[in-house]
């Protein structure tokens, strides 16, 4: 049994196989914060909620509800009235004022887990998972709330979500509502985040937290390459084993903040949700808004068993698509090849050549349409531009079909340039400020997905052309920022809905795409990794990560991001040298290696590139064939970080039952005047006996993991190694 009511002390215990949450309620209903941490073998006690302390419950001193509401550990802090930390929810009433108090009016448990309408959400069988709702209620707005937390128990996992109800007669604002909180006294808390910027995405920032409010957000219409949905509180001797960690990641693709509160009496308070500026949420009477999801797990083992506890979580319980284990493709990308500058002949070039080396895939990216010979025209003109595609889409595919590689296309469904037919005929469906000059980012719109019919046709565009040939393989971009946020849709009074209208919009198509093509492997992609988030994963079992594909760069931004989600999430490919953002020169054979950590594929001209390097193509598909499937299951342990302290990489992934890992080591300077260097690796049986691929060497599970493997130390910049380790 995963989640208890104890009557009699008013205490719901949350346990997970290493965790317990307890939440409390207080005499007048207030539903209170008490424990997330280790688990608890026996029973929360209501001690915990402090009621004793002065000044007391409200029920005992009504004159000091405000002090007591200042420090009082809550579970869904309410704005305007009392308590002024950080609130999750603010209501403006007809009379145009803000307050809201929320107090407890019944529960349910049950097993299993709902989904969320019109959202993406987390799913598991009724043996996996059991979900709690407290029902609460305003009783001057007359206002229902649904604080609903699903708990799941093997990857010590809590999902959290709210569901907001109009039960009243007033016409009601929903200017803030936020999907989790958690209170708690501070531990000398350091805050963790993943900011970067286009091309450097999610480095891992870690920083002591300071008393006032710190926090990342994002106000761009998506999760953005700047800040991430993602806060841990560590405290500060983790490290990779050891320490405490309380980490909340959001089930979002848009506007969000995360935000850590030091207060004045060393509280803390960490919330997650939707970022208030610019949205406000009509509740008109019988109305309802649900807030998205939010993920917890608490880890007192270090940044490991967070990562591991998400990785399990996503896979088990968040990815639907049969890619999740099942082979994709290594396949070739035109875009760093060609650019805007191909026809069929170039790439049925690249794709025979490719066939030839064991690629499997040939993805044809942006500028196949419309009049598209650079990237100021034509998004929204989904007709294939003939005069590249000499003798149509259904013709190229066949050919590349024939040659025996699946074909993959790429889309920009949610955008419009101003140069094109569809802003001609209908420039009111761009998101724009009446009476404004909309701003151009890479010469392009962003189209009102709020507009029902927008939607229709931005998602039949896609499904026309999938049906018109057979594709495999779509990769979903979305190349700007959201601004000028307007729509001459809505009414005035529902402009504030339009940004998360425009989130809803893109999972409406992306599941209409799924559900109408369920063989397609679907890749998101935002400009890079702009919108690798929770949600995106809901749709599509990968997303491309960055647009930096040099393999160092590559070290970071992986490294981050493998922080949270499953390696074979990241799109990874190897790239070209110079590398085109970057102009380094690494070698082939490390662009594979690190590539590997994630779906694989390439991302250069095949037909241009050396005899000697192409050569090495055959042997790190089959490298891809051997690995991937360790790759998609498997635990991963980060060794070495050469982006935090070493001056060398280093990441495993070890088959759960202990049976073979893959170690992957990076030099990324060569040292000079060096010896070997140990590493340590993880996730083995200690008294099972291990060889070492390729060599005559044995070892024993304990002396990996104890004594560590010795590592070469070897001349040369940016080398590589791959270390499979295979119980006899
Ligand atoms: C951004 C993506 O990240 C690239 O891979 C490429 O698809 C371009 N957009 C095309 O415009």
């Amino acid at each position: 049994m995963a989640i208890r009511y104890l009557e009699e002390k008013k205490i719901f215990q949350l346990d997970t196989k290493r965790t317990t949450y307890l939440i409390g309620l207080t005499p007048e209903g207030y539903v209170g914060h008490i424990y997330y941490g280790g688990r608890l073998k026996g029973e929360g006690s209501n001690y915990l909620l402090r009621m004793g302390e002065a000044p007391y419950t409200p029920s005992v001193n009504l004159r000091e509800k405000s002090s007591f509401l200042d420090f009082f550990s809550m579970e869904y802090p309410t704005g305007g009235v009392g308590d002024y930390r950080e609130s999750c929810l603010n209501v403006r009433g007809e009379a145009g004022s803000i307050g809201c108090e929320l107090l407890f009016t019944s529960y349910q448990i049950r097993k299993g887990k709902p989904s969320l309408e019109g959202l993406p959400a987390s799913f598991g069988r009724d043996e996996e998972v059991e979900t709690l709702e407290l029902w609460c209620e305003d009783q001057v707005l007359n206002l229902r709330v649904a604080l609903s937390y699903s708990v799941f128990a093997d990857c010590d996992v809590i999902t959290r979500n709210v569901r907001v109800e109009n039960a009243g007669s007033e016409h009601l604002k929903l200017e803030k509502v936020y999907s989790a909180c958690l209170d708690m006294d501070n531990r000398d808390f350091e805050m963790m985040t993943l900011p970067g910027s286009w091309a450097r995405e999610r480095s891992i920032q870690r920083g002591k937290l300071r008393f006032g409010k710190q926090l990342v957000s994002s106000t761009r219409g998506e999760s953005s390459h700047q800040e991430h949905p993602f806060m841990a509180l560590v405290t500060p001797e983790t490290t990779q084993e050891s320490g405490k960690v309380y980490a909340m990641n959001f089930v979002y693709s848009g506007n969000f903040i995360a935000q850590a509160e030091l207060a004045q009496f060393g509280n803390v308070r960490m919330v997650m949700g939707i970022y208030p500026e610019n949205f406000c949420w009509n509740l008109k009477p019988g109305d309802h808004f649900q807030a998205p999801e939010c993920v917890l797990t608490y880890s007192d083992q270090g940044l490991g068993l967070m990562t591991r506890n998400f990785h399990d979580f996503y896979r088990g319980h968040l990815i639907r698509s049969p890619f999740l284990y099942g082979k994709r493709p290594v396949l070739i990308n035109n875009w760093e090849a060609t650019y805007f500058d191909f026809d069929s002949d170039k790439l049925l070039a690249i794709a025979r050549e490719a066939k030839k080396a064991g690629i499997e895939m040939l993805v044809m990216d942006d500028g196949w349409f419309g009049k598209r010979n650079f990237d100021d025209s034509s998004l929204g003109d989904w007709t294939v531009n003939e005069e590249k595609l000499t003798s149509g889409l259904p013709d190229l595919v066949k050919k590349v079909n024939e040659m025996g590689m699946e074909f993959g296309i790429w889309f920009e469904p949610e955008m419009i340039s101003p140069d094109s037919e569809l802003y001609r005929k209908h420039p009111d469906w761009a998101i724009q400020i009446q009476g404004r000059r909309p701003t151009q980012c890479r010469a392009q719109y962003v189209l009102d997905l709020s507009r029902p019919e927008v939607v229709d046709y931005a998602y039949q565009c896609v499904a026309d052309i999938l049906h018109s040939a057979p594709i495999a393989y779509v990769k979903w971009d979305m190349n700007r920022q959201l601004c000028d946020i307007g729509s001459s849709y809505l009414d005035k009074d529902s402009q504030g809905e339009l940004l998360h209208r425009y989130v809803l919009g893109v999972y409406e198509m992306q599941e209409r795409l799924i559900r109408e093509f369920p063989r397609l492997l679907l890749e998101n992609c935002s400009g890079g990794g702009a919108r690798f988030d929770p949600g995106m994963l809901y749709y599509s079992p990968q997303i491309w990560c960055s647009d930096d594909v040099d393999a160092i760069e590559r070290l970071r931004i992986q490294e981050g991001t493998a922080l949270i989600y499953p390696l074979a999430t990241m799109g990874a490919h190897v790239g070209d040298c110079p590398n085109h953002v970057v102009g380094r020169n690494t070698p082939f054979e490390t662009r594979g290696h690190v590539a590997l950590a994630g779906s694989f594929g390439y991302e250069l001209d095949i037909t241009r590139i050396s005899q000697e390097e192409r050569e090495q193509i055959p042997g790190q598909v089959e490298m891809c064939h051997q690995y991937q499937p360790l790759m998609q299951k498997g635990d991963y342990y980060r060794l070495a970080s050469w982006t935090m302290e070493k001056p060398y990489d280093c990441w495993e992934v070890a088959e759960k039952d202990g049976s073979q890992a893959l170690v992957t080591f990076v030099q990324v300077l060569a040292q000079p005047n060096m010896h070997s260097r140990f590493i340590y690796l993880k996730g083995l049986l200690e008294d099972a006996v291990y060889s070492l691929e390729g060599t005559e060497e044995v070892y024993t599970g304990e002396e990996l993991m104890k004594c560590g493997y010795l590592v070469p130390s070897e001349k040369g910049d940016f080398r590589s190694y791959l270390y499979h380790f295979i119980k006899r």
